[in-house]
């Protein structure tokens, strides 16, 4: 089975049921990943870590080298990589808790260095974004939860925001309006990137908060924080079942 690449989000800057082999620093064209890479094995398929954040959850949204964390994947051989990111939900299915792979992207992030495509090129490159995420991906991780029960919500538009802050209640109404169910700030360039290097990418979402304006009172950290340990639990769940499928 060809290893699976995984990209863990808030809450998951390891993998607790990792088999750990080795990690290795790749430097790449664009500058330093987020992190040493991480091979190890998840139920004997070979996997390969590496936390958005960094291992000590120290790089906010805005400042991941998402170029080099990519390209990193790709340089070790990864061709299926599954970006988990904590997310707020917007529509009603996405309530705190629910895990789901969405199926669409809005992206509303500004200033990232967003492609590979840049400078120094042969010729002017557009990729096919129609369908931002990679159908098979997208089927194993929804066949992959259904073998061990776990809920996961099939589909959903994740709008991805600037951040470091959250939203404001205008914002989040009208990404509601513009048809997002889910808002994060890391969905964005990091599957468009993915598309470029010709990387299979999925997204598996958590919920961990309603997003601003859609419950009463200010979102906090702490409800935050509390989502995202009881939801984690769930994805590795998934994420494992994916790579021993
Ligand atoms: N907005 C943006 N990103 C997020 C949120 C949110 O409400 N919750 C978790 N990531």
């Amino acid at each position: 089975m060809q290893a699976l690449g995984i990209i863990g989000g808030s809450g998951l800057t390891r993998l607790q049921a990792l088999t750990v082999e080795r990690h290795e620093v790749i430097s790449t064209p664009y500058g330093e990943p987020s992190a040493p890479l991480t091979f190890g094995r998840f139920d004997g398929t070979r996997v390969v870590f590496l936390p958005r954040h960094g291992s000590t959850h120290s790089i906010p949204p805005h400042r991941v080298n998402y170029r080099a964390n990519l390209w990193a994947m790709r340089e070790v051989g990864i061709e299926r990589v599954i970006g988990m990111a904590a997310v707020g939900g917007i529509t009603p299915p996405m309530a705190p808790g629910v895990l789901a792979v969405p199926d669409q992207v809005i992206d509303y992030t500004w200033g990232r260095d967003h492609t590979l495509f840049d400078a120094d090129l042969d010729s002017v490159t557009h990729i096919d974004f129609t369908d931002p995420y990679c159908e098979d991906l997208r089927a194993q991780i929804l066949a992959a939860a259904r073998g061990v029960d776990i809920a996961v919500h099939d589909g959903g538009t994740y709008g991805a925001t600037q951040g470091p802050r959250l939203e404001s209640r205008a914002e989040i109404a009208r990404m509601e309006r513009d048809g997002c169910d889910v808002v994060g700030m890391t969905g964005m360039p990091e599957a468009a990137l993915a598309r470029e290097l010709g990387i299979c990418y999925a997204c598996l979402a958590l919920s961990v908060n309603w997003a601003a304006g859609k419950s009463d009172g200010p979102i906090t950290m702490g409800e935050i924080d509390r989502h995202l340990d009881q939801g984690m639990g769930r994805a590795r769940t998934v994420l494992a079942a994916v790579a021993g499928a």
